[in-house]
């Protein structure tokens, strides 16, 4: 276990005094904390908080007064490092509570005099020291100012201390704590995971940091500037490991069965990237590139499974990308990657020791899908990734969150694709960010990538900025800046901006800085030195128009003059932007674009109106532009183009790639919602796809049409509809069927695989015969043998399990349920409970309901997706409806508060309204709930109000011409 000594008791006496001492301390902390517990049970918060300078009333506006009204830290005070003792306890007391214990000392620096002294600490119990919450001392013979008074602000998650006379500049000062907390399983700070082994209950100690939890694990300058170098202590039983960012470098073993491991200095860090854990977990490792051990950590079930090895394998080759992509080393001397059973979030990124959700870090070799692989691969990939850009170089604060997430969500793919070259993962970006994220950014109510410092300031407005604009906007746009700048000349850029920040960091001690400016000046001097690459204005200035206005544009381009023109694409044309630009709306838009397929120079569309030069066409000739949707852009053509196009699919569709195949489905059918284009031409674009074969393009087409079917499928038009699909996906089907061998073999194409789950789920949908039989018969010998399911291929288990869930009864409804309390593979458990969100029957999804809120039932983590796989299915939408109505209060308290993927609750609930009532009921909710709240979903609800007003008013104009061409089509 490379460097980690076992010391004896008699080499080891300094450390057993020291230890023996903080465990007696913290014996009697916690003694102390339960009876302080006990007198303040029912106050929220802290036990002695006050704060003066609360709002009294709920209608006058807070305006803050005093220092510690403000949610950002003065900048008089930096801290150097942290010395940090945790005793997580994994066992309830008398109460029964679980709760830590600790104690910290923090060195730091005043940098500007002050007599106060502020530091975050959340729902920490502190243990009075000569009558206050904390013991200052200084390094070295500077003289110490005594404590005048101390107190808590909850509002604001602070400590302060007010001190009799002011601190000096340029002196250091050590503050000492000693505080308890309670191990909640809240997924927040440090939290508790639970999960059953063999029939016996296992808990774990673990934590999630970002993006303000620090405080709630111990008293810190908990911002993203404020860097320190840690050094932590962690307390735990001998059958326990304890993990944290660095490696362990002593475990002292006492007679008692209790274990002291204390970890190695960190490097220089932000407080939103430790992590501390205690669990009984077994681990893979291996020493990868240059000495570096590399570990994965799981339960012992899934490591004896084989769960872990797939993540071992990739781990190394990413690491090696990233590595040669930054043009710098792996900062640090491990990698551990952990799979928990309760985590919030997908993954997260604590610098050398990555935490994720079992889904998303386990394979098993034989039960998990291509789907799961893929999903292990890229979140690895994208965590991998912020272990430079993020870790090493970090965000001054929370605005510039788009870049941090952005650019982890574009090379996410490049990683992925070093580590599985055969999946052409890289064309899926513009499933999963480019088109995924048009339709958001489409809205009125959108915002644009950067925000101001200024207008980010307290945790649930830092938690709202975990959205679809920052990943998937951010990484689109990067991608558009590499594909321009060439990946080579991007990469460049970044190891120069990685050096200047470096130098940065050591010179301001703040260790931050502009990020978004500092990126466009490094890529322009990598633009410089390279001979040849003409770009028509400054990167600067160029990425200005993408991250300061929100939106995008749609080109429109008219092949017969060659004039090209741009406007802010709208999805709704009558909502109105009350969102001023200072660059009214207009980009520098680069664009590629091919002649009859013939790549041509790329053009810059710079002002509103623009000319093509050699735009003449001769015969059948077309123009395709954006060409593999390289630019973050709708296209519009002229009404002959699109027909030479349409025409093309038809005839010779692979004389276009598969992403623009997917492009031209997905424009034409955002044009027609914005009234830019017919309706009808939309339509259009899918009648090729009878011989389509590829997923991508697929993929879109469906999405799309389930915009139609979300509409439609409380209507008459929906018979129509499905008798359209069955028709094109028939052959689909067939070719499936035939390459499969009659449904024995897997298709050896990474999306081919996707595409075959397509193929049977819509055929199965709309009633292909055969396709409801065979899979209903799949499932039924799973359930006369629930032990063995090897019939059903993993691919093809999700919709196996909901198709025959949808047309079964309470039998299937409940053997799946037995099936997901037993699973021992996280990815299976999760398969199941979307799938038992597909019944019909009315009763089942309210007592499915009901279960989403029971934590023995559901996980807490699972909640909310949960209800929204109800609301997705067309009888279960009212009825989640209705439930989320009735528990708003709750649920916000529970699930809501700090979660970032609240807001797909909200987006998933509102997905299908398109009636005058739910518009009613919609703004009903919105107002009655003002005073609890929405969170992060705030955004989220106003969004949910323009589509739904859009989408009235869509119905309304196109029911009757949807039904009509759905039925002549199929006639
Ligand atoms: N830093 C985030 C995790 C996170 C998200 C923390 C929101 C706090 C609030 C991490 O890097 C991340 O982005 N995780 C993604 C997965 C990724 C592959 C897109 C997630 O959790 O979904
Ligand atoms: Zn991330």
């Amino acid at each position: 276990m490379g460097k980690v000594y076992y010391i004896t008791k008699n080499v080891g006496l300094g450390l057993l005094v020291l230890a023996a001492t903080a465990l007696v301390t913290i014996i009697a902390l916690s003694i102390a904390y339960n009876k302080e517990k006990a007198k303040n049970r029912g106050k929220p918060g802290h036990g002695a908080s006050y704060s003066t300078s609360m709002p009294t009333t709920l209608t006058t506006p807070f305006i803050p007064k005093e220092p510690w009204d403000y949610y950002r830290l003065p900048s008089s005070l930096l801290p150097v490092s942290y010395n940090v003792t945790l005793w997580p306890q994994l066992e309830p007391n008398a109460d029964g509570l679980f709760v830590f214990t600790g104690h910290s000392v923090v060195v730091f620096k005043c940098v500007k005099e002050t007599d106060l002294i502020i530091i975050h600490s959340n729902k920490l119990n502190l243990t009075t020291i000569y009558g206050h919450h904390a013991k200052l001392s200084s390094l070295g013979r500077a003289n110490v100012p005594t404590i005048q008074k101390s107190w808590f602000v909850v509002k604001t998650e602070y400590l302060v201390l007010q001190l009799h006379s002011r601190l000096t500049v340029g002196t250091s000062y050590a503050l000492y704590t000693d505080f308890q907390g309670e191990l909640a399983d809240d997924l927040q700070g440090f939290y508790r995971s639970e999960y059953y082994e063999d029939g016996v209950k296992k808990v774990i100690a673990t934590s999630q940091m970002q993006a303000t939890y620090a405080r709630k694990a111990f008293p810190c300058f908990d911002e993203p500037a404020m860097k320190a170098v840690f050094n932590v202590t962690i307390i735990h039983s001998t059958a326990t490991v304890a993990l944290s960012n660095s490696k362990e470098i002593v475990i002292f073993v006492d007679s008692v069965p209790v274990r002291v491991t204390t970890f190695g200095p960190t490097e220089r860090m932000s407080t939103y990237l430790l992590a501390f854990i205690v669990c009984d977990f077994v681990k893979i490792e291996s020493i990868k590139n240059n000495n570096l051990l590399v570990r994965i950590w799981a339960r012992r079930k899934a490591i004896s499974d084989n769960q872990g090895d797939y993540a071992l394998n990739v781990t190394g080759p990413i690491l090696q990308f990233f590595e040669r992509y930054y043009n710098a080393s792996y900062p640090l001397s491990k990698s551990d990657q952990i799979a928990l059973p309760d985590f919030n979030s997908g993954a997260m990124e604590n610098w050398g020791l990555v935490t994720y959700r079992e889904t998303a870090l386990l394979y098993d070799p034989i039960f998990s899908s291509i789907a799961n692989k893929e999903r292990v691969a890229t979140v690895i990939s994208h965590e991998l990734a912020h272990m430079w850009f993020g870790n090493l170089v970090t965000l001054k604060w929370w605005n510039d969150l788009w870049l941090n997430e952005g650019f982890a969500s574009y090379v996410e793919y490049l990683g992925a694709d070093y580590a599985e070259p055969s999946w052409n993962i890289k064309d899926l970006i513009i499933l999963y960010d480019v088109h995924k994220v048009f339709a958001v950014d489409a809205l009125a109510s959108s915002h644009p990538l950067s925000r101001l410092e200024e207008e980010v300031n307290d945790p649930a407005q830092i938690s709202e900025m975990f959205n679809a604009i920052s990943y998937n906007k951010g990484a689109a746009v990067l991608r558009m800046l590499s594909d321009f700048l060439t990946e080579a000349v991007f990469a460049k850029g970044l190891s120069w901006y990685n050096l200047t920040i470096r130098t940065i960091n050591v010179l301001c001690l703040g260790g931050c800085t502009c990020i978004t400016l500092l990126l466009s000046s490094v890529c322009c001097q990598a633009v410089e030195k390279t001979p040849g690459l003409h770009i028509p204005h400054t990167v600067h200035n160029i990425m200005n128009r993408w991250t300061l206005q929100m939106g995008y544009p749609v080109v429109t381009i008219d092949t017969r003059t060659g004039r090209v023109t741009q406007k802010h694409f709208l999805l709704d044309p009558d909502s109105v932007v009350d969102r001023p630009s200072q660059f009214n709306y207009e980009w520098f838009v680069p664009i590629k674009w091919m002649k009859s397929g013939k790549e041509q120079q790329p053009y810059w569309l710079l002002q509103k109106t623009g000319m093509f030069i050699k735009m003449k066409l001769s015969g059948g000739g077309w123009v395709l532009a954006n060409t593999n949707v390289s630019g973050y852009f709708r296209v519009n053509y002229d009404p002959d183009n699109w027909d030479r196009l349409l025409s093309l699919l038809n005839s010779n569709h692979k004389a276009l790639s598969v992403m623009n195949r997917a492009q031209i489905i997905d424009d034409a059918f955002n044009l027609a919602r914005a009234k830019i284009i017919n309706t009808t031409l939309a339509l259009r674009t899918t009648k090729y796809l009878a011989k389509e074969r590829d997923y991508i393009p697929w993929e879109s087409a469906l999405r799309n049409l389930d915009y139609y079917i979300l509409m439609f499928d409380r209507t008459e038009v929906y018979g129509a509809l499905q008798a359209f699909l069955k028709k094109q996906i028939q052959p689909l089907f067939e070719h499936f069927k035939s390459i499969t061998v009659n449904w024995t073999k897997v298709p050896t194409g990474h999306t081919d695989q996707y595409n075959q789950i397509n193929a049977i789920g819509i055929a199965c949908n709309v009633g292909v015969e055969s396709c409801r039989e065979l899979i209903k018969s799949w499932y039924r010998k799973w359930m006369e043998n629930p032990n063995r399911n090897p019939r059903i291929h993993p691919n093809l288990k999700s919709t196996v399990y909901c198709t025959a869930i949808a047309f079964g009864s309470v039998e299937e409804w409940d053997f799946a349920w037995r099936m997901f309390k037993n699973a021992t593979l996280a990815s299976e458990a999760s398969r199941l409970r979307g799938a038992m969100a597909c019944t019909k029957v009315p009763w089942l999804l309210n007592r499915y309901l009901e279960y989403t809120l029971d934590r023995t039932k559901i996980r807490k983590q699972d909640a909310i997706s949960t209800i929204q796989y109800i609301a997705r299915n067309v009888v279960g939408m009212p009825l989640a409806w209705n439930f989320v109505r009735a528990r708003w209060d709750y649920i916000f308290q529970q699930y809501g508060k700090g979660s970032f993927s609240f807001t797909n609750l909200v987006n998933g609930i509102t997905k299908r309204f398109s009636t005058e009532l739910e518009l009613q009921e919609l703004k009903k909710f919105q107002e009655e709930n003002r005073h609890v709240g929405f969170g992060s979903a705030t955004l989220a609800m106003e969004q949910a109000i323009e589509k739904t007003t859009a989408n009235i008013k869509w119905v309304k104009e196109n029911k009757a011409n949807v039904l009509n061409w759905f039925t002549e089509e199929t006639a």
